[in-house]
């Protein structure tokens, strides 16, 4: 009985410390995946430089950022109340829309002004489907601060669907930035490893956010059976 127990206290350690790596390696690749495109756009150089910035900015930094503050493992913010973290996660989000819209801006009028055809790549139709939907996830959010909006809707059942939309609304700014990093921009200038550890950063934030939106979800679940 004493060996299992001490087998199962070593076990859940050996746990709780992957899972703190994996938060601080995602808060990590976050913050480096994000300077290093500021580094390789250059803002202000030109009107398209504040594109993959922004954008940048918005999906990998405040995004990624917005689901970790609520991380029972990695959360920068850990020991304050879960209405704080709320408030700190809409932050982040209006954050992340005012970047995403003004990115948009950004590459529409560069297209604009060069007289050159819009959504024309995978990149370009995923990219606009996606600032639509971030925007669109925001505002569904709101009833969530204003619960009265949503008159006949459970607070847990909006929960639900408000971090199952926002995982969908992750995983569809991680494909916009990959498809970003295949452009002929971002390949002429990145090559080989470095162009696959740049890709790498997006793919593994997204399984890192994947694997905490749906272990939260499947102990509300357990909790509830
Ligand atoms: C989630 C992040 C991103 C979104 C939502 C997004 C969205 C878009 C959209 C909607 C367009 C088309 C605009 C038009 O046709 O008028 C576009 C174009 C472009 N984006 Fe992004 N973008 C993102 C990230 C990036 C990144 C990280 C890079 C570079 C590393 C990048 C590079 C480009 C380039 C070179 C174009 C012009 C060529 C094309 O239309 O495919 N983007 N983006």
């Amino acid at each position: 009985m004493a060996v299992n127990n001490i087998e199962s206290e070593s076990e859940a350690r050996i746990y709780g410390f992957t899972r703190r790596a994996s938060a601080v390696l995602t808060h990590f690749i976050c913050i480096v995946f994000s300077l290093f495109i500021a580094l390789m756009s250059r803002p202000g150089t030109s009107l398209f430089s504040w594109h993959p910035f922004l954008m940048t900015l918005a999906f990998s930094f405040f995004m990624t950022e917005a689901v970790l503050i609520f991380s029972p493992h990695g959360s920068p913010i850990k020991g304050f109340s879960h209405k704080t973290k709320s408030r700190v996660h809409w932050i982040l989000q209006c954050l992340c829309v005012s970047c995403a819209v003004l990115g948009l801006a950004a590459i529409f009028s560069n297209k604009h002004l060069n007289s050159k055809p819009h959504f024309t790549s995978w990149h370009g139709l995923l990219g606009l489907l996606t600032v639509c939907v971030v925007a669109l996830q925001s505002l569904a959010a709101v009833p969530l601060i204003y619960h009265s909006l949503a008159k006949g809707w459970s607070l847990a059942k909006l929960k639900r669907y408000h971090a199952a939309s926002g995982l969908i609304t992750y995983l569809l700014g991680s494909m916009s930035l990959l498809l970003g990093l295949c452009s002929a921009w971002f390949t002429a200038s990145v090559k080989d490893y470095n162009w696959y550890l740049s890709a790498l950063c997006p793919a593994v934030s997204a399984l890192m956010i994947m694997n905490q939106v749906t272990s939260a979800y499947m102990a509300k679940k357990r909790l509830k059976a």
